[in-house]
């Protein structure tokens, strides 16, 4: 039988995971959206795709979550974006009553599906997740690293004039302005990156990921960015569908790894069927571990505000 997942918020992201879903021919999918029509209108004008791209997928739109019933995974983009001069904990609010709201009805529809958060203030909305569906912190998992991580990979190569295919990297932290970019895991064919890229320079690229969110709201000026934070969204999609056992960073509900109990902050996690398979440690320096205990302490903070 088909896989099926569901996107609740068929806005920017949420419509362009459906996208790749379907180009990858991954699952059914399912837009849901408050506003009537839009889910439908953008499902219909998927699905009519398919035969020109030679994919056996149904994509279907609507504003009731019984369409929603028995997801395999959720991902819940619903929530409103950043215009400019707003940070993404200025979305914190709102996009609590929305997260709040959304989970309670996709878990009464899909009581044994995998979470994958998108909605910002991200950490701060995996915790709210978390708390309201009652599931085990396997099946509720945040995305902002692989989206972190891809664009810090972007500007690697960019600099360097290679392949991103011979890029890695990985950003830990929350999903804000102290996240963790951290060099010494980002390496080039194996190369440590920080032997490849002078330090000044090294400082500059560990900064534009730091605003990679703002540089496009800026340009954008009416929402934020898309394409890649769906892609990442999908990455994790897939490796879970097809339990790839795939590291990536991804934001977890920490129970005292990393030195963090109680709180959602990304760290490098295997995902595969049953989600978030393991949190993998790895071994900081002092001045990364106060890095990360800095960006936890921003999410806590998040967090305190709404209670969750
Ligand atoms: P958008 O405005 O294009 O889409 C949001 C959609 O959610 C809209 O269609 C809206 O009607 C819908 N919505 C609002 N309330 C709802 C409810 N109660 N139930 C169902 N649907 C509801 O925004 P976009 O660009 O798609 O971004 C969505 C969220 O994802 C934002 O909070 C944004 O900040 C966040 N985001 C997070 C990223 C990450 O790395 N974690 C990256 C990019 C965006
Ligand atoms: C981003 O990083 C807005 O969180 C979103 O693009």
């Amino acid at each position: 039988m088909r896989k099926k997942v569901s996107i609740v918020g068929a806005g920017n992201v949420g419509a362009t995971c459906a996208h790749w879903i379907a180009a990858k021919e991954l699952a059914d999918v399912v837009l849901i959206d408050v506003v009537e029509g839009i889910p439908q209108g953008k499902a219909l004008d998927l699905l009519e795709a398919m035969p020109i791209e030679k994919r056996d997928v149904n994509v279907a739109g609507s504003n009731d979550y019984a369409a929603t019933a028995n997801s395999d995974i959720v991902v819940i983009t619903a929530g409103i974006p950043r215009k400019p001069g707003m940070s993404r904990d200025d979305l914190l609010h709102t996009n609590y009553k929305i997260m709040s709201d959304v989970v309670q009805k996709v878990v009464a529809q899909s009581p044994e599906s995998i979470l994958i958060i998108v909605s910002n203030p991200l950490d701060a909305m995996a915790q709210t997740a978390f708390r309201q569906a009652g599931f085990n912190r396997e099946r509720v998992i945040g995305m902002a690293g692989v989206l972190d991580s891809a664009r810090f990979r972007t500007f690697i190569a960019a600099e360097l004039n290679v392949s991103v295919e011979n890029v890695t990297a990985f950003v830990l932290g929350g999903h804000g302005d102290t996240m963790v970019p951290l060099a010494r895991y980002s390496t080039v064919a194996g190369i440590p990156i920080t032997e490849l890229i002078a330090p000044d320079r090294l400082a500059a690229l560990v900064q534009r990921t730091r605003d990679g969110g703002a540089e496009i709201v800026k340009y954008l000026k009416t929402g934020s960015a898309y394409y890649a934070p769906s892609s990442a969204t999908v990455e994790m999609v897939e490796a879970i569908l097809k339990d790839k056992k795939k590291i990536l960073p991804c934001a977890a509900y920490l129970e005292g790894e990393y030195g963090i109990k109680g709180y959602y902050i990304g760290v490098p996690c295997k995902l595969g069927a049953a989600g978030l398979e393991k949190i993998i440690e790895i071994k900081l320096t002092d001045e990364e571990d106060a890095a990360l205990k800095k960006s936890a302490a921003a999410v806590k903070e998040l967090c305190a505000v709404i209670g969750v």
